[in-house]
């Protein structure tokens, strides 16, 4: 399928066409100019967390060739881009002492990306917390929310008058409990009473940035990446949508309620360790619920729920695995277009961005192309659901892919590949894709209705 010129129609004319990253999947350069270590270098070096060992201290090596990856980006026409701030880069123990080599890093990689016209988009926290902070409790301890407070404002005060987008978070859901319930990220936890405290803090270092954004001078945009799915219920018997709104709460409200209505879900505390009293500060709801000025959706897979009679807590996933990516997970774009409509008929009418959206398959290099169809085809389906979404009046400003070329994909290391440019890990060679070229054509298009 080729989308047409009418297809764009229903698009503003300014919807931004990007590309998303994450500092520890591609920059490399772990100890170089005095950056400090974070979560992700001590997990990714414990042995039997990362799939056959990987780690990220080489990665796509950006840190050195990031001029060329732009000049790349450049030459396929991509006009946004979306990429995370390393903590530990600026800040090597999380907080006091700059990194001034670290600032001018992010200094020169903003210039030179604005300098081919290509838009930033920062998200301060892509998962790599400075280890200093780990070490006095991480998430668990209050304390690091304020912390994160201070290294938002730096970031705004060192780079806000030329980033206009910024993004507190991305997906505390998996800071939560991939790292701190299932142990399957960084820092590695399997503890519930954790986790119902790591996502207290981290929705209250969100609120607080975003207060810091607002007493700053910059003129931007400030919103937080959540993940979301869509669930649906199996049937509609009365257990089936019981599991339906377990699963929801889990997988959706359980940040949404709070961003957006400054309460936690009514099953929040019955799925998950109850809160203790006291835990939560007076006015603490109040900064967590700060309006923002778009939010980001990463959207990459949808879940079916069915209950069980004899036990009401049970949910079982029943999707149809039929058709998967390479990560397993089932492929549904309708749910993306469900999704955007149910955000913005339940829960805000403030425009919303997709953060991320792409798939994993296991690519072929023949003479160096890589005829990756089955991402086009993912792809392809997943805009046409943000045009249905566009049709049904949802207001949707940007789309950007994940990702822009191969990197460490976290606990599967770097046996999973997400982008549209091929990485050659022995030579650090960069291939585009098919999907490349197709995404770049897509984008012509898009731009040729202009006129
Ligand atoms: C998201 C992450 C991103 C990448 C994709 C595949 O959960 O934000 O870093 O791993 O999934």
């Amino acid at each position: 399928m080729e989308f047409t010129k009418e297809f764009f129609d229903r698009f503003p004319k300014d919807f931004r066409w990007g590309t998303a990253t994450a500092a520890y999947q591609i920059e490399g350069a772990v100890h170089e100019d005095g950056r400090g270590p974070s979560i992700w270098d001590t997990f990714s070096h414990t042995p039997g967390k990362v799939f056959q060992g990987d780690t990220g201290d080489v990665a796509c090596d950006h840190y050195h060739r990031f001029e060329q990856d732009f000049d790349l980006l450049m030459s396929l026409g991509i006009k946004d881009y979306r990429f995370s701030t390393a903590w530990s880069r600026v800040l090597p123990e999380g907080k006091g002492t700059v990194n001034k080599v670290g600032v001018a890093f992010y200094d020169r990689l903003i210039d030179s990306l604005l300098e081919r016209g290509i838009e930033p988009a920062v998200t301060l926290y892509h998962w790599d917390l400075p280890q200093a902070l780990e070490d006095r409790g991480g998430w668990r301890n209050r304390d690091t929310a304020f912390y994160f407070q201070e290294y938002a404002a730096l970031m705004f005060d060192r780079f806000g008058d030329r980033v206009k987008l910024w993004i507190t978070h991305n997906e505390p859901w998996c800071t939560t409990f991939l790292g701190h319930l299932m142990g399957e990220h960084a820092p590695g936890y399997q503890n519930g009473k954790m986790a119902r405290a790591v996502a207290h803090h981290v929705l209250l270092s969100h609120g607080l940035a975003v207060d810091a954004f607002r007493g700053h001078s910059s003129a931007g945009q400030i919103g937080i990446t959540l993940n979301l799915n869509t669930v649906y219920a199996a049937s509609s018997s009365d257990v089936d949508r019981r599991a339906q709104d377990y699963a929801d709460v889990m997988a959706n409200r359980i940040f949404l309620d709070p961003v957006f209505r400054g309460r936690y879900a009514e099953l929040t505390d019955a799925i998950l360790a109850p809160i203790e009293d006291g835990f939560i500060h007076p006015g603490d709801m109040e900064v967590i619920s700060r309006p923002i000025d778009f939010l980001g959706i990463n959207y990459y897979s949808y879940v079916v729920a069915a209950g069980d009679p004899e036990n009401p807590g049970v949910v079982n996933d029943v999707t149809p695995r039929t058709d998967v990516t390479d990560m397993g997970w089932p492929v549904n774009a309708k749910g993306l277009t469900d999704l955007l409509q149910r955000l913005s008929q339940e829960y805000t009418t403030i425009p919303l961005m997709v953060t991320e959206n792409g798939a994993a398959y296991a690519d072929h290099k023949v003479e160096d192309r890589i005829a990756d169809t089955d991402r086009i085809r993912y792809l392809e389906q997943h805009i046409q659901a943000v045009g249905d979404a566009l049709s049904a009046g949802v207001d949707v400003r940007g789309y950007y892919l994940w990702s822009f070329m191969d990197n460490f994909e976290w606990a599967f290391g770097y046996s999973k590949r997400f982008g549209v440019i091929f990485l050659d890990y022995e030579t650090q060679r960069r291939i585009p894709k098919d999907s490349a070229y197709w995404y770049r054509n897509l984008i012509r298009t898009f731009q040729a209705r202009l006129g």
